[in-house]
């Protein structure tokens, strides 16, 4: 199920193409990305984000795209008890809100956008 997805977003990264500046309203986002929950990142507040995880400056001369592609839509490959959650995944998950059942948490679009931020933190 998650190789599949992951194969259909390779693929649909080679048409949707990455917008890095949605990215970056994404992944500072509260109420979608929420990255910044866990991760400090160029262009956020340092006070107002998390230190759970590692910092994402340069994150793009460490990872490449697919890669960081990677670590979005399966996490857990790289600590299966990671606190990042899977953001392409929309089963398996409990107690969703009703509204937002049977989705992932990004849609191909957005992960692509998010990807294109990242690879250009350099
Ligand atoms: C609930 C906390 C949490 C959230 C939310 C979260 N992450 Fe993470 N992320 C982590 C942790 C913890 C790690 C370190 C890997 C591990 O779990 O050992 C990590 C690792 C990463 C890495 C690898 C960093 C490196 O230097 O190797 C990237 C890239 C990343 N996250 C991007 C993101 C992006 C982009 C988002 C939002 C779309 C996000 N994360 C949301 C907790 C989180």
């Amino acid at each position: 199920m998650l190789e599949s997805l992951a194969f259909a977003l390779a693929g649909a990264a080679v048409t949707l193409g990455g917008d890095a500046q949605r990215g970056a309203a994404i992944a500072a986002s509260r109420s979608s990305g929420l990255c910044v929950l866990c991760h400090a990142m160029p262009g956020a507040n340092p006070l107002q984000s998390g230190t759970l995880a590692p910092s994402l400056d340069g994150v793009g001369v460490r990872l490449t795209r697919a890669q960081l592609r990677e670590r979005l839509l399966a996490p857990e490959r790289f600590n299966p008890q990671t606190l990042m959650p899977s953001y392409g995944r929309s089963e398996g998950f409990e107690r969703v809100a009703l509204a937002r059942r049977g989705q992932p948490l990004l849609d191909a679009q957005q992960i692509e956008d998010v990807v294109e931020w990242l690879a250009g933190l350099k």
